[in-house]
């Protein structure tokens, strides 16, 4: 492990110590997560809590989900819904899903939370097809060699004020390496490619260090209606 791993990580520490504290809901989701040998990937704590304050700072209601694990950023995500708030989240792996259940449960979050299980490419165009309001933050965190697909359906299942957020977008600068062909740096090349060229959204991608080393995520703020919204679209 290189020295500034272990600085990021004591600094994570240190922020954790000062501003997150510990939460009995969020530390037994982990813990039940390791527990169950769930991969240790959730977000961290302070990342977990910047997706609480920008659910918050938007006065989200209606949140969209891709990749559940053991619903630890679930937990921070729904906590942040005002009064008749929902968030579905999407999972494929069927034991990740009975662990992220009973976390939520634990949490008391089962009523705000829906956990669906299959892979993503098959729920979404079912969740398209329910028509339901549109999710005020969708937060992509599946397989990431699929994000640039989820982030279209993530279009299509917003409004303008919509907030995208996309995980590990940055893969230790992978991103930016010519020799690597690994199809999840394909995938955040091919989101970056899109984000580049869409008129709908203004985004931005922020690099991160901590206790998950160095990766980073990207914001994609919609700014304009999507074409299905037909009459009322400004364009
Ligand atoms: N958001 C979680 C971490 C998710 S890890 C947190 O921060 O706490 C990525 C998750 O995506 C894993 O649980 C994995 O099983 C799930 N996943 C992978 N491929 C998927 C797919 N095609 N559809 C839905 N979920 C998928
Ligand atoms: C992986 C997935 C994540 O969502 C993450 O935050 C880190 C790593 C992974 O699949 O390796
Ligand atoms: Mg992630």
């Amino acid at each position: 492990m290189p020295a500034s791993q272990q600085r990021w990580t004591a600094v994570d520490s240190f922020i954790n110590d000062k501003l997150v504290g510990p939460d009995p809901a969020l530390d037994g989701a982990l813990e039940a997560g390791a527990a169950a040998g769930l991969p240790p990937i959730a977000v961290s704590p302070s990342q977990g809590k910047l997706l609480h304050l920008l659910a918050e700072a938007i006065q989200a209601h209606t949140v969209l989900e891709i990749g559940t694990l053991a619903g630890y950023s679930t937990i921070w995500l729904a906590r942040a819904l005002g009064p008749g708030g929902r968030l579905i989240t999407l999972e494929a792996n069927a034991s990740y899903a009975e662990v992220a259940r009973a976390n939520i449960a634990r949490a008391g979050l089962q009523d705000i939370v829906e956990l669906r299980l299959g892979a993503a490419l098959d729920t979404l165009p079912k969740l398209v097809a329910e028509n339901p309001d549109p999710f005020d933050l969708i937060f992509i965190d599946a397989d990431k060699q699929s994000s640039p697909d989820y982030f279209t359906f993530a279009l299509e299942l917003s409004h303008p004020g919509s907030l995208i957020i996309t995980d590990n977008v940055i893969r230790d600068g992978a991103l930016v390496d010519p020799a690597s062909d690994d199809p999840a740096v394909e995938g955040s090349r091919r989101l970056h490619a899109m984000l580049q060229a869409e008129q709908r959204v203004s985004a931005t991608t922020i690099q991160t260090v901590g206790s998950k080393g160095y990766d980073g995520f990207t914001l994609a703020l919609v700014t304009r209606p999507h074409a299905h919204d037909g009459a009322h679209d400004g364009r």
